[in-house]
């Protein structure tokens, strides 16, 4: 079968090659990939490994074979699913805690936008509890991420503040947002939770922005891994908290299945819009890692199999 892997060589270090049938084990149920979507933190993956590495988490397709424990989805079923890696391939073994089945009318493109952004965006908004009349700011809110964060705290019953990099993509997320605001800062506030994943001078204007008792959760550094803060202000306002989040970590707690069961729900119930920027085909893998490594891409980017 075919899989994408690690090719410097090849357009964006990507090529399509043959690889072994995978040989799933007893709690895996084996998948046959219709569409997957692609995060910048594994195309950033990709180019840190060596040939033949085979990158991928997002996928969505078909059970072709029930994992032999009896868990999860029957044969035939058509479920979306994350991987740690190698998702970016025709046919998969997946551990069903990791699946969640879909419900008729969400398409596989639609649902392949769900997992590591989707997951991302649930879990790190339930990090401080209820949002119910709260106020939430989301950084990076015209990425994969930030759509959907700024859409959940919204359903949540939040007020929603969302920071994004240039003003041409405002229009990405005002239909979610209270305010938009354009640049390295934000307005609005005090925020009683944050998401921040931009880093840098954005992440240390954010923290200022905390309200009493407020939690920013920093998942990412899209921009600058290092930040300066003023530390002061930062106690003195009392009750305050970082929390470090990390997708993989947070999953040990909180199966994939269960937060990908919510998302696709929302979808088939109109309640959470996906914003898929472009559909490739496989073979232009390459191409679509290029076009997210090098910012052409609002929302999320889905390649069908
Ligand atoms: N910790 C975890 O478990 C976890 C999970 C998922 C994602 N992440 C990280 O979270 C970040 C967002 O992921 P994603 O998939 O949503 O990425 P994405 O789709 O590429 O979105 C990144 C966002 O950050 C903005 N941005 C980039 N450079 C910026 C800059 N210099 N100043 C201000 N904004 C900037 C982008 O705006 P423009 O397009 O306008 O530049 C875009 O809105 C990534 O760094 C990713 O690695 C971490």
């Amino acid at each position: 079968m075919n899989a994408v892997v690690v090719n410097r060589a090849a357009p964006g270090g990507l090529a399509l090659t043959t690889v072994p049938e995978p040989e799933p084990l007893p709690s895996e149920a084996l998948v046959r990939v219709a569409a997957i979507s692609l995060n910048l933190g594994e195309v950033r993956r990709a180019k840190n490994n060596p040939d033949g590495w085979r990158p991928g988490w997002d996928f969505a397709g078909t059970v072709e074979a029930k994992a032999r424990d009896g868990s999860g989805p029957p044969a035939g079923a058509r479920v979306v699913g994350m991987l740690g890696e190698g998702a970016w391939a025709e046919r998969l073994a997946a551990p069903t805690q990791s699946l969640a089945t879909l419900p008729d009318g969400v398409t596989f493109e639609r649902a392949a936008t769900l997992p590591v952004a989707g997951l991302t965006a649930l879990y790190a908004l339930g990090k401080r509890g209820s949002l119910l009349g709260r106020s939430v700011l989301v950084t990076g809110a015209s990425g994969g991420v930030g759509v959907f964060a700024t859409q959940l705290a919204r359903l949540a019953g939040a007020r929603v503040g969302a920071l994004v990099h240039r003003a041409e993509k405002r229009a990405a997320v005002e239909p979610f947002a209270d305010e938009v605001f354009v640049g390295e800062s934000a307005g609005g506030g005090p925020y009683d939770v944050i998401l921040e994943s931009v880093g840098g001078g954005v992440f240390a204007n954010a923290l200022k922005l905390l309200a009493v008792d407020g939690m920013l959760v920093t998942y990412g550094t899209s921009a600058e891994r290092t930040s300066t803060i003023e530390v002061a202000p930062f106690y003195l306002k009392g009750g305050n908290s970082i929390y470090g989040f990390y997708l993989f970590h947070e999953l040990e707690r909180q199966p994939a299945g269960q937060g990908l069961t919510r998302l696709a729900g929302l979808l088939a119930a109109g309640k959470l819009d996906v914003r898929i920027d472009d559909v490739l085909p496989i073979a232009r893998i390459g191409d679509a890692a290029d076009r997210l490594w090098n910012r052409g891409v609002t929302g999320k980017l889905v390649v069908a199999f």
